[in-house]
C-alpha cells in the first residue's frame, strides 16, 4: 500500500504545470519583486549625491556634464544599488587618468569617502562613497554609448511593466545563484537585461518591438556609431497588452528557453533586429584571442561587441546548469519562488 501511494505521489508531482498552475505563484513573484525595488526616499537620495557633485565638478570643468547610467538609470536597479555617472566632457582629444587623477582630488578634499582612481581599469574610474548616505559611486569618463544604451534599455522598461518585474527577478537569481560576475567568466548585468528584452521580442504575441527597425525618433552618433531608435514610448503602452502571460509563466518560459530550446551552437540574439541571428553571420563561429562566443549576445549598438565573450568552457557549463535548475524548479518545485534564489 504505501509503496503503490508513494509512487503515485511521485509521478503526480512529476507531472507537467500547466500555464495556468503556474500562474498561481504570480503572486509571491511579484511581492518579491515588490520588496527589491527601491523607494522613493532612495531615488532622491541618489539624485542629491548626483547634484552635488555636478556642483563639485562644474567649478573645475565649466562645460563638463554628468549623467547618470546602468541600473540607477535604466529603471533595473535594485535597493542599495550602487550609482554610475558619466562624466561628459567634450573638448577633443583628452587625457582621460589625468582628469581621473584631478576628479579623486576634488572628491577627496570634500570629504567624500573610500576615493579611489582606478586608471588602469577596462573602463577607467574613480569609486567614491558619500558618507552622509552610504551610497557608493562610480564615476568614468565619456563613455556615451552607455548613455544611449541606458536610455535603450529604460525606453523598453516603459512599454509593459514585465520587463521590469522579469529583470528584478532575473537579477535577483542571477546574483543569488553566482552567475552575475563577468569576472568569474558568467554574465553582467547588462547581458541578462538584453536576454529579457529579446525573450519579449519574440513571445507571441510579442511583448515587446524592436524599437531600432521602427521610424527613428531619437538619433545620435558616438564614437562613430549611428544610434537611432524609436523613442516615443508613450505611445507604445498598450502593445504588449495582447498577450496576457503571467510573471511567473514568463519566468517559467525565459529559464526552459535557455535550459532546453536555445541553439548554443549556431545562435546569437540580437535586440537590435528584434530576432536571432546567425553566428556565421556574424563570424563569431571561433575563438579569437579570449573571446569565445559561447553564448552569443549582441550589443544594440557595438555590433561587433559579444556580450557572452567573458563566458568560456567551464562557465558555460554552470551557466547552462543554472538555467535547467531554474527551468526545473518552475516546472516541479512546490515552492519555486523560495527554491529558485537559494543561494548556491
Ligand atoms: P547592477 O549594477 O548589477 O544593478 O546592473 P547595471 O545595470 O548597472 O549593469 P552593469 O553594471 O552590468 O553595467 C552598467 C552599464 O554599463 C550598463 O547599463 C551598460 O550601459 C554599460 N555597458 C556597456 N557595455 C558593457 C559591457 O560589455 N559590460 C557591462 N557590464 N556593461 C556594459
Ligand atoms: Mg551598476
Amino acid at each position: 500500500g504505501h509503496h503503490v501511494s508513494s509512487q503515485r505521489m511521485r509521478s503526480r508531482r512529476r507531472e507537467l504545470r500547466t500555464r495556468h498552475d503556474i500562474t498561481s505563484f504570480a503572486p509571491q513573484f511579484i511581492s518579491i519583486y515588490e520588496s527589491l525595488t527601491p523607494s522613493e526616499e532612495e531615488k532622491e537620495k541618489q539624485k542629491q549625491l548626483l547634484q552635488s557633485l555636478e556642483k563639485l565638478i562644474i567649478k573645475e570643468w565649466p562645460n563638463a556634464q554628468l549623467h547618470l547610467y546602468g541600473s540607477c538609470a535604466n529603471s533595473f536597479g535594485a535597493s542599495s544599488c550602487d550609482i554610475d555617472v558619466c562624466l561628459a566632457i567634450s573638448d577633443g582629444e583628452i587625457d582621460k587618468s589625468k582628469i581621473l587623477l584631478r576628479l579623486a582630488e576634488i572628491l577627496q578634499s570634500d570629504n567624500l569617502q573610500d576615493v579611489q582612481a582606478l586608471t588602469r581599469a577596462r573602463v577607467p574610474i574613480v569609486k567614491l562613497k558619500d558618507p552622509a548616505t552610504g551610497i557608493s559611486c562610480d564615476i568614468c569618463i565619456n563613455n556615451i554609448l552607455a548613455v544611449v544604451n541606458t536610455k535603450l534599455l529604460r525606453n523598453y522598461s516603459q512599454i509593459d511593466h514585465r520587463l521590469r518585474q522579469l529583470v528584478i527577478i532575473v537579477k535577483h537569481w542571477a546574483k543569488s545563484r553566482g552567475v552575475n560576475d563577468t569576472y568569474q567568466g558568467t554574465l553582467s548585468s547588462y547581458a541578462y537585461v538584453l536576454m529579457c528584452i529579446h525573450f519579449l521580442q519574440l513571445r507571441r504575441p510579442a511583448i515587446l518591438p524592436c524599437l531600432q527597425e521602427m521610424q527613428p525618433t531619437y538619433m545620435v552618433t558616438v564614437d562613430g556609431i549611428e544610434c537611432a531608435f524609436f523613442d516615443q514610448v508613450q505611445k507604445l503602452e498598450h502593445f504588449g497588452s495582447v498577450n496576457r502571460e503571467s510573471i511567473a509563466e514568463l519566468l517559467w518560459a525565459f529559464f526552459s528557453y535557455w535550459a532546453y530550446h536555445h541553439d548554443y551552437a549556431n545562435n546569437v540574439i540580437s535586440v537590435r533586429t528584434g530576432g536571432i541571428i546567425s553566428k556565421q553571420s556574424k563570424d563569431w563561429t571561433r575563438r579569437i584571442g579570449n573571446d569565445r562566443h559561447l553564448i552569443c549576445i549582441e550589443d544594440p549598438f557595438e555590433l561587433s561587441h559579444d556580450l557572452g565573450r567573458v563566458v568560456d568552457k567551464f562557465t558555460i557549463k554552470i551557466l547552462r546548469e543554472e538555467f535547467e535548475r531554474a527551468a526545473e524548479i518552475m516546472q516541479y518545485d512546490p515552492n519555486p519562488s523560495v527554491r529558485l534564489f537559494e543561494p548556491y
